[in-house]
Formats: structure tokens, sequence, C-alpha cells
């Protein structure tokens, strides 16, 4: 069966959004890069989880639809992100599912890129 296209906003600090579709099971900076998205910094490690530039805020409920459970290596990225939220997430280590469709996810202003600080 085809996959169907899920789709996703991100809404940058300076209100800037953009409003881009994903398959099911992309992550959220493969998302990012293949729409070419103009995000400064993020995503710096290419999903290696060595930075914290793929930070993104969720809202409360779509926060609880996100199948992927947070690790502690994950956990440990967070911490030295700027403008950490309850619901923070490494948009290099959340896949798109169904339940995400038309989800808004918020791009914190500050990178922070750990291999660098
Ligand atoms: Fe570096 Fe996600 S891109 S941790």
């Amino acid at each position: 069966a085809q996959k169907e296209w899920i789709e996703v906003t991100y809404q940058k600090a300076d209100g800037t959004s953009y409003t881009v579709q994903g398959k099911e099971g992309d992550n959220l900076l493969d998302v990012a890069i293949n729409n070419d998205l103009d995000l400064d910094g993020f995503g710096a490690c290419e999903g290696t989880l060595a930075c914290s530039t793929c930070h993104l805020v969720f809202k409360k409920e779509d926060f609880d639809n996100i199948e992927e459970m947070c690790t502690d290596e994950e956990l440990d990225m967070l911490d030295l992100a700027y403008g950490l939220t309850d619901e923070s997430r490494l948009g290099c280590q959340v896949c798109l599912n169904k339940k995400l469709n038309g989800i808004t996810v918020k791009v914190p202003e500050g990178v922070a890129d750990a291999r660098t600080a």
C-alpha cells in the first residue's frame, strides 16, 4: 500500500512557518531536509544524537502521540538544548505517524550544538 503524506508545520521563533509533507516513518529532521527548510543550524549532527540542534517543541496533545520513546541518550542531549520544555523532543528521533498529521512544531530560537559547547 502507498504510504500517506503527513502534514507538518514548522514554526520558527520569528513567526515564520513552513507547512510541508513527509511520509509515515520519516523523522522530523528528514522532513526538514527533504523540504529544504531554512532552519538555521538545524540538524547539525545529521541525526546521530550528538547535538541538540534539532530540538522541537510539541503541543501537549501531539507529544502524547509520538511513538518513539525518549531514550537516555536523547534526554542527555535535550538537557543541553536552550528553552527545554516538558514537550521537547529531538526532531531526528521522532518519526511521523498518522496521528501526527497536521501538527505544528515549534523550532526554538537558540540552537546549542553540543559538539561545540
Ligand atoms: Fe543532532 Fe538530532 S540532529 S541530535
